[in-house]
């Protein structure tokens, strides 16, 4: 059992360099949160707080409600597995996973039931006489998970432990954690800034931005309605076309004019939402993966793309042009063949459209798309 609350919590280094500011944030028991952001934003700093190899400046830490703000780190019960696996290379893989009971006192007959266990439930079974440089990358990070896991802790913090993998390798660990995360049904904290791992992974995702926590949320609530920019060109590869507009309306249509460009018009349900914004500036956001080569549905947008560059990824076409003078990226499957300097017609779908306010980047608030699936954390299958 471990739930963890962060209330206010803060870290400042030399009283005014902040890396993480005022955080408020409720983790149930057994469940799997990313904290996702670009480098520096406070991500590693907050787990640390949480595993108590930092202090917290100000604010309190609650472990199953209670307050472990001063709690030594072995006091709370709680493993930490670092990007760098940091195993004992003279060790072998066993010694390695048995370590942390021997310094503990737990007799040997435990130690090696535990360590025979572990390792069949992460497949090193085979592997337990070998030194660490005889292993691979994945194998290495499978012993610090085994070294974790024996420890029996009541909440796993991982602080971005693929980001030494090759992509292959990443993918299956991927995999296997969240295996892994079912199978323990234990807390776990994961730390990374890739939003592949994040989305696929997380029951909920935590973006941070300069030690701020700035949107928490499954992962589809946070794709599909990001709080502002940042949020949702964070989620987005490439990134979300964010493009200068006014909006206007006549009768109970509503519609966006692109600057130079070309007009959108909105659907009915997210006209009633926005027309309010008749006649003010706005910044709209269109995902590249919202345009498509044929209309998905009978309301599809009709635009053309001037192609200027294609990357061809295989199983899809990432193209970037002009729409009647205005820059987007697109991405579209592989059936479709641009040429550079050629026309295209491309479909933007209207439902996914979202409005954010040109200054403070900060979403205009909609409904939710009529015909849109809300997820909740334990319908998403992992
Ligand atoms: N001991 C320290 N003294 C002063 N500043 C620090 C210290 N440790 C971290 N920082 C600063 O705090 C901020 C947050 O650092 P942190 O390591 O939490 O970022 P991160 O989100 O984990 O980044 P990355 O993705 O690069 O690992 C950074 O600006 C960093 O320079
Ligand atoms: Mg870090």
């Amino acid at each position: 059992m471990a739930s963890i609350e962060l209330r206010n919590v803060t870290k400042s280094w030399h009283g005014n360099q902040h890396s993480v500011r005022n955080v408020n944030l409720h983790i149930r028991d057994g469940e799997f949160v990313i904290f996702l952001g670009p480098s520096g934003c406070g991500k590693s700093t907050t787990l640390r707080m949480i595993a108590g190899l930092e202090s917290i400046t100000e604010g309190t830490l609650l472990i199953d409600g209670r307050d472990v703000s001063h709690v030594a780190p072995r006091d709370r019960n709680i493993a930490v597995v670092f990007q760098s696996y940091a195993l004992y290379p003279h060790m072998t893989v066993a010694e390695n996973m048995a370590f942390g009971l021997k310094m503990r006192g737990v007799p040997q007959s435990t130690i090696n039931s535990k360590v025979a266990e572990s390792a069949a439930l992460l497949g090193l079974d085979k592997l337990l006489n070998r030194k660490p440089a005889a292993l691979s990358g994945g194998q290495r990070q499978r012993v610090a998970l085994g070294r974790a896991i024996v420890r029996e802790p009541q909440a796993f913090l991982l602080d971005e432990p693929l980001s030494n993998l090759d992509a292959q390798l990443r993918g299956e660990m991927r995999s296997e954690l969240i295996k892994l995360h079912r199978r323990l049904g234990k807390t776990m904290i994961y730390v990374t800034h890739d939003q592949v791992e994040a989305m696929t992974m997380a029951d909920r995702i935590c973006i941070m931005r300069d030690g701020h926590l700035v949107q928490c949320g499954t992962p589809l609530e946070v794709y599909n309605y990001p709080v502002n920019t940042f949020v949702a060109r964070f989620l987005s590869s490439p990134p979300v076309n964010l493009l200068g507009g006014r909006v206007q309306g006549s009768g109970s249509a509503l519609s966006v004019q692109l600057s130079d460009g070309p007009v959108i018009p909105l659907p009915d349900w997210m006209a009633e939402d926005y027309r309010h914004l008749a006649g003010r500036e706005m910044t709209l956001g269109i995902r590249p993966e919202d345009f498509h080569s044929h209309p998905r549905s009978a309301d599809g947008i009709p635009l053309t793309l001037t192609v200027s560059r294609i990357e061809a990824l295989g199983a899809e076409n990432i193209v970037s042009g002009s729409l009647g003078g205005v820059d987007v990226v697109v991405r579209l499957d592989h059936h479709t063949h641009p040429k550079v300097g050629a026309p295209l017609p491309v479909y933007l779908d209207p439902h996914s459209l979202h409005l954010f306010h040109p200054e403070s980047g900060e979403v205009v608030s909609r409904r939710r798309a009529p015909d849109d699936p809300v997820f909740t954390a334990d319908e998403v299958q992992k």
